[in-house]
C-alpha cells in the first residue's frame, strides 16, 4: 500500500510551477479524434487520468508519440473502432467526451456509463439531450451508452443546468455537424474556452466560448495542428495558493493565469492573506490565523467546487465560524469526517457545512476520499502537529502532477511510504 506521509506543521516557502490543466487536457485529448491526422499537444499534465485516456485512445487506434512527459503527438488518421473498452471508460468521468468526439467524426460511439470521484449523483442527461438535438439516437443499456446518427445537423441547444461536460460535449458533436449550432446556458470555465481554442486552432468555427452562448458553425473537416499548449491548471494553482496561506507561508505560484483565480484570490484576501498578481504568476503570503469567511460554490466565475475541500481545511484553523454552501455536488462534504479526526470542528447538513475554527490540528491517519479531498488532506497534514498518513492516494495522483515533489520543493516534510498492507 502506497501512502503519503506529512510531518507537520510546516511553513511553505519558495516557488512552484503549475502543470497543464487536467480538466482541459481530458477534453482536448478526445477532441483530437475529430482530426483525421496528427495533433501536437504541449503542457499536457503527466497524471494518471491522462495516462488512462492515452490507453483508451490507443485502444481505438490512435498512435501516440511522447516527445517529453508533457508533450505528445496524437495521430488519429487510422481509428479502427468507435467502441471504447468498458473497463477503461467506466473508471473516470471524462470518458464521456469520447461520445461527442466519436459521434462528431464517425456518427457512432459506445462507452460505459462514466465513473469518477464519489461526490454525488453525476447524471449525463444534458449530454444526451444535446446529442439527440443534433440528430443522434442515444440508448443507455446494461451500463453502456450507445450513440448513433446518420449525419449530425445543427440545432438549438439549451441546457437546463450549467454543465461543463455537456457544454464541451455539445461543442465536440457540433464541430463537424452541418449548419450553425447555438448552445445556450453554457458553462464558462477556462477549460471550456481552452477546448474551443484548441478546436479553432485546427480549423473549427466556434465563437462565444467563455460566455453563456456559444455558436458552432459546422465545418467539413479539421486540419493537423502545428502545436497547441494546454492552459495551466486553475485548481492546482488554487491548491498551492490555499496551502501557502494555510501554512502561514510565502509562495510564488508560477505558470498560472491570475484572472482564472479571482474567486480564490477574493476569499483568501477576505480571510487576511496577501495575494499579489503578476502576469503569469501569483504570490500568496500570510502570517496569522485566517479570519472566518463564508463561501458558496458556483459555476465559473463563481467560487469553484473543486477548491471547496482545500478552502474548508484552511478555515479549520480560523479565528471564528465560517459557512460553506456546496451548490454543485450533493455529497462533497464526506472528507470533513477525516478533518474531524485531526481535531477540526465541522458539522454539515445537506449542502451546508459550518466550520468553527480551532487553534490546533493534530496529525492522524486519514483517507483521500476523492481527488480534491485528497489535496485537502495534504494541506491539513501541513497545518497539523505531528504525522499525517494519507491513504488511497490514487485519487490524488489522478489529477496532481508530482505533488509530493512540488510540496517538498516548498520545504514540506512530505514523502511517499510503501508497506505490504
Ligand atoms: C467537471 O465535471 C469537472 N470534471 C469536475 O471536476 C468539476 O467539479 C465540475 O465540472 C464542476 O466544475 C471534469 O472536467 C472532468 P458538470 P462535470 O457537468 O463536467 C449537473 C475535479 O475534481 N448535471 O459541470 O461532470 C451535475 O449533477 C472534478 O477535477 C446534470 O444534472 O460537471 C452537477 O450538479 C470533480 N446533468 C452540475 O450539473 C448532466 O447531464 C455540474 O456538473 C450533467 C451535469
Amino acid at each position: 500500500m502506497k501512502t503519503i506521509v506529512v510531518n507537520g506543521p510546516c511553513r511553505l516557502q519558495g516557488e512552484v510551477t503549475v502543470s497543464g490543466a487536467k480538466n482541459a487536457a481530458v477534453a482536448i485529448l478526445p477532441a483530437t479524434l475529430l482530426v483525421n491526422g496528427k495533433c501536437h499537444l504541449e503542457n499536457v499534465p503527466n497524471i494518471s487520468d491522462i495516462r488512462a485516456y492515452i490507453q483508451i485512445l490507443e485502444s481505438l487506434g490512435s498512435k501516440i508519440e511522447y516527445i517529453t512527459d508533457n508533450e505528445l503527438i496524437i495521430d488519429n488518421s487510422n481509428i479502427k473502432t468507435t467502441k471504447a473498452p468498458y473497463d477503461l471508460t467506466s473508471k473516470f468521468r471524462a470518458s464521456y467526451y469520447l461520445l461527442g468526439a466519436l459521434l462528431g467524426r464517425f456518427g457512432t460511439a459506445q462507452i460505459s456509463l462514466p465513473g469518477g470521484c464519489n461526490i454525488g449523483a453525476r447524471p449525463i442527461d444534458q449530454h444526451i439531450r444535446a446529442f439527440e438535438a443534433l440528430g443522434s439516437n442515444v440508448i443507455v443499456k446494461h451500463g453502456n451508452v450507445y450513440a448513433n446518427s446518420k449525419g449530425l445537423k445543427a440545432a438549438p441547444i439549451f441546457f437546463d443546468v450549467v454543465t461543463v461536460g455537456a457544454t464541451i460535449n455539445a461543442i465536440l458533436a457540433a464541430t463537424l455537424a452541418e449548419g450553425v449550432t447555438v448552445i445556450e446556458n453554457c458553462a464558462k470555465e477556462p477549460h471550456v474556452v481552452d477546448v474551443a481554442n484548441f478546436l479553432n486552432s485546427v480549423g473549427a468555427k466556434i465563437k462565444g466560448a467563455g460566455t453563456d452562448v456559444i455558436r458552432v458553425t459546422g465545418v467539413k473537416a479539421l486540419k493537423q495542428t502545428s502545436s497547441y499548449a494546454v492552459i495551466p491548471d486553475q485548481i492546482e494553482a488554487g491548491t498551492f495558493m490555499v496551502a501557502a496561506a494555510a501554512t502561514r507561508g510565502d509562495v510564488l505560484i508560477k505558470n498560472c493565469i491570475p484572472r482564472h483565480l479571482e474567486p480564490i484570490t477574493a476569499k483568501l484576501t477576505q480571510s487576511g492573506a496577501i495575494v499579489e498578481e503578476f502576469e503569469d504568476s501569483i504570490r500568496v503570503s500570510m502570517d496569522s490565523r485566517p479570519s472566518p469567511v463564508n463561501i458558496k460554490t458556483l459555476p465559473y466565475p463563481g467560487f469553484p467546487t473543486d477548491m471547496q475541500p482545500q478552502f474548508a481545511t484552511y478555515l479549520a484553523l480560523s479565528t471564528g465560524s465560517s459557512m460553506i454552501v456546496e451548490n454543485i455536488w450533493e455529497s462533497r462534504f464526506q472528507y470533513t469526517a477525516e478533518l474531524i479526526k485531526m481535531g477540526a470542528k465541522i458539522s454539515y447538513h445537506d449542502r451546508t457545512a459550518m466550520i468553527t475554527g480551532v487553534s490546533e490540528l493534530y496529525g492522524s491517519p486519514v483517507t483521500s476520499l476523492d481527488l480534491r479531498a485528497g489535496a485537502a488532506m495534504i494541506i491539513a497534514g501541513l497545518m497539523a502537529n505531528g504525522y499525517t498518513e494519507i491513504q488511497d492516494i490514487k485519487h490524488i495522483e489522478r489529477g496532481y502532477e508530482n505533488i509530493v515533489e512540488k510540496f517538498k520543493q516548498l520545504g514540506a516534510d512530505i514523502s511517499y511510504s510503501e508497506s505490504e498492507e
